[in-house]
């Protein structure tokens, strides 16, 4: 989905780019695909550990000694298997640290230099699976909940500043990380699609954006369902 956004942004304008990831190869191939797409646009990359608070930190002050910064993503993630969460300790703290803790410590760092500038705007990749917990998913949703509330609550610290944090919802989209359900034939709304629609809302200053847009009215069902009824669905 970053990628995918990414291509967007650098069609409409030349952009100064940083992609963070856990892999400075990885970043790289993107990075070779967007400054082919884009020669005006500069694309850095950065290999970081994602699950260590310092290094987080340190990446973040280290961005901004350079400037600075309008917009940050935050879109890493991995679906985990429930199951193996279930009955494996390790996989499941592994889950909840990537899914949920991770995001939110990237949040937040980033959030302490855009509040001292009084500008930029920060958006994170959550998911509709943190809107209720289901049983198929729920160690994810758990973690996806989590990066949730936070946001909402980072909201609530900037309202009034210059600063802007944008809570994104994705309904199950074609990428990598579906791989498997889609191969399983499950429904995938098209990437280019949901970047593009996470891409607008931003532009357009929505501070929480379901994509593909029938997300909020299907987990507003959801969230609302009685506990009887829910209980019957497989889901
Ligand atoms: N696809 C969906 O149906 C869906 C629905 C709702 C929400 N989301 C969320 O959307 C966001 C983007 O996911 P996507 O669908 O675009 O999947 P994706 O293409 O697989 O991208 C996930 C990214 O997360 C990175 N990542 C995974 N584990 C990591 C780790 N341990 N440390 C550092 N980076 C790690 C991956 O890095 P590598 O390239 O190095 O593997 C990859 O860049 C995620 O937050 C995901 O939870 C996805």
């Amino acid at each position: 989905m970053a990628e995918q956004c990414a291509r967007l942004w650098i069609a409409g304008a030349p952009h100064q780019i940083i992609l963070v990831g856990r892999n400075f190869a990885r970043a790289e191939v993107v990075a070779a695909d967007l400054r082919v797409r884009s020669p005006v646009t500069n694309v850095e990359c950065i290999e970081v550990d994602f699950c260590s608070p310092e290094k987080i930190q340190h990446l973040a002050d280290r961005i901004f000694s350079g400037g600075a910064v309008d917009l940050v993503l935050i879109a890493h993630g991995v679906l985990p298997d429930q199951q193996q969460c279930q009955i494996d300790l390790n996989a499941c703290g592994e889950a909840l640290d990537i899914n949920g803790i991770s995001p939110v410590l990237f949040a937040e760092a980033f959030a302490g230099h855009m509040e001292k500038n009084n500008s930029g705007t920060i958006a994170v990749i959550s998911s509709v699976a943190g809107d209720r917990g289901r049983r198929s998913n729920y160690v994810y949703g758990a973690a996806k909940g989590m990066v949730t509330r936070y946001v909402q609550g980072l909201q609530h610290r900037l309202s009034g500043t210059g600063v802007r944090a944008v809570l994104i919802k994705p309904g199950p989209t074609d990428t990598p990380m579906t791989l498997h359900l889609k191969q399983q034939g499950a429904r995938l709304a098209p990437v280019q699609r949901v970047a593009a629609d996470i891409v607008k809302g931003i532009a357009a200053g929505r501070l929480v954006i379901y994509v593909p847009a029938k997300w909020a009215l299907i987990m507003n069902v959801v969230r609302h369902m009685p506990k009887v009824l829910f209980d019957r669905l497989n889901i």
